[in-house]
């Protein structure tokens, strides 16, 4: 205890310590055991490389950036070439029938926008059940077990402020149908806030203000809980990617497998066009020979307008935020030995409570603190061949971040209707749809039922009774 204070001391973080002789027995452990995890060497010098030097960004990053080259889609560009998407599917159903790929879903954020109180993963997205985030990949994952007739191992990363009602959740739904033993939970890292001056804000007189590091604490989370050795006793090589807030994801996709594994990659990434220039996603770009993603508030605007001779945008690749990593590649980023591939942290501006050292609580009006993020993405300039490969965003992508308007529940419950309206008319089915694509009422197709057009055509045509589509029609 005296060293850990007198470290903290040294580091000018004494304040931490300032209500400790006031606590309960069990509070001052808590205050110990945070105060031990914080590297107070790598929060100053984050405080001196990002908030006291160049406002946080180097402009000098954007020097030279020129889009990054993708795999179109047969028919999407003059150069497509169906032949190789043949040979990638063929190919990724063979990592999935030898139990190669594990699922893997980053839910560790906090899900501030949408304004749900609860990790965002149990949120109701489907139209009919409203069946939550969570249901959703999970009866995807236990879909693809099936079909490829090797079950699939889910790794989860949550944070300390969501892990306990997370596996709650999936204890009380007992696990949506996959085996609990297949079903691997893991916290990621956090970090410190500081103030303006560097010092470490305090949420409580015994509590430092901490939020969790990014969802590029992955890769060393994935390491330090143990889970890539977990992988490696599963004889899982590959992990599959995804964000908790798109229900649209195909959580094990062959294709993108196949292409991940022609390419000998050590990261792969999905991209779609742009919908237009101002749209919230990340850009895949390269620089010197190497791919990156700029997220959107970190492209300038004039590149984020420009186009090309053709008339479309020039950074047009949007990440989806969907990839495929190697195990090995996961390890070197992830156990820190590597010192020339380490994540860059980033810089978030807002307003975090604190209590100050007399004692006295503040509620910030404007952005007082400074909040320290890795981004998975960053991974990409240290990947061996990176792979970017395109797809169709309504059958991939539709995010629910926002609780109205864009990528919002709202419109997540459209995109899921209008992929099963398209499913249901490729199967022969007579439902009329709108000029988008939207059927006139709300009907559900469980990922058990089918997770693709051609699948849902085999099964329905399968059914013995054919059930007459309409509103509220359920097929499980
Ligand atoms: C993200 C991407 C953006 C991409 C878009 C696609 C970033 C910075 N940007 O934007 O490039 O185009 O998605 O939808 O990620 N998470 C954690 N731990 C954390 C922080 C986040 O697990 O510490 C998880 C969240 O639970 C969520 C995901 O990461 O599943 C995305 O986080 P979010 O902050 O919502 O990213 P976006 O700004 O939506």
């Amino acid at each position: 205890m005296t060293d850990l204070r007198s470290h903290y001391e040294a580091h000018a973080q004494g304040h931490v310590f300032a209500h400790f002789d006031t606590l309960s027995a069990t509070e001052q452990q808590t205050l110990l055991n945070q105060a031990a995890a914080i590297d107070l060497a790598e929060v100053a010098s984050l405080y001196q490389s990002l908030v006291k030097g160049a406002g946080g960004k180097d402009e000098s990053l954007l020097d030279g950036l020129e889009p990054a080259d993708y795999i179109p889609l047969p028919g999407h560009r003059e150069d497509a070439n169906a032949s190789l998407w043949r040979e990638a599917v063929l190919k990724g159903e063979g990592a999935l029938r030898t139990g190669r790929v594990a699922a893997f879903t980053v839910a560790g954020g906090q899900g501030t926008r949408l304004g749900f109180d609860g990790p965002k993963g149990t949120y109701g997205v489907t139209p009919v059940l409203s069946k939550s985030l969570f249901q959703v990949f999970a009866e995807k994952i236990l879909a693809a077990g099936r079909i490829y007739g090797r079950p699939v191992s889910w790794y989860l990363m949550t944070s300390v402020l969501n892990h306990e009602e997370t596996v709650s959740f999936f204890e009380r739904h007992d696990y949506f149908g996959l085996k609990k033993e297949r079903v691997h939970f893991f916290t990621q890292g956090f970090m410190p806030a500081v103030d303006g001056e560097g010092k470490i804000l305090m949420a409580e007189k015994g509590e430092i203000a901490l939020s969790p590091d990014g969802h590029g604490g992955a890769l060393r989370a994935l390491v330090r809980s143990g889970a890539v050795r977990q992988m490696e006793a599963d004889g899982v090589d590959i992990l599959s990617y995804f964000q908790v807030d798109n229900p649209l994801v195909r959580c094990l996709d062959p294709t993108f497998i196949g292409f991940h594994l022609m390419n000998e990659s050590d990261l792969s990434s999905k991209m779609v066009p742009k919908a237009y220039a101002g749209e919230k996603v990340g850009v895949f770009c390269q620089k010197d020979g190497k791919a990156m993603v700029v997220e959107y508030s970190d492209l300038p605007e004039e590149l984020t307008n420009a186009t090309g001779p053709d008339g479309e945008l020039r950074f047009r690749a949007g990440s989806i935020a969907i990839h495929l990593f190697n195990r090995d590649f996961i390890e070197r980023l992830g156990s820190g030995d590597d010192e020339s591939a380490r994540l860059p942290f980033h810089l978030a501006h807002k307003k975090v409570p604190f209590v100050d050292a007399s004692g006295v609580r503040h509620e910030p009006t404007s952005p007082n603190g400074y909040k320290f993020e890795m981004f998975v993405f960053d991974a990409l300039p240290f990947a061996r061949n990176p792979v970017i490969i395109e797809t169709e965003r309504a059958d991939d992508f539709s995010p629910v971040k926002n609780a109205e308007g864009v990528d919002s529940p709202r419109t997540c419950r459209d995109d899921q209707l209008r992929q099963f309206a398209r499913w249901a008319q490729a199967a022969g089915i007579d439902l009329k749809t709108d000029e988008t694509g939207l059927p006139p009422f709300a009907f559900e197709v469980s990922p058990l039922f089918a997770d693709t057009s051609t699948r849902f055509k085999k099964a329905w045509d399968a059914l013995q009774h054919q059930p007459v589509l309409t509103e509220g029609l359920v097929l499980v």
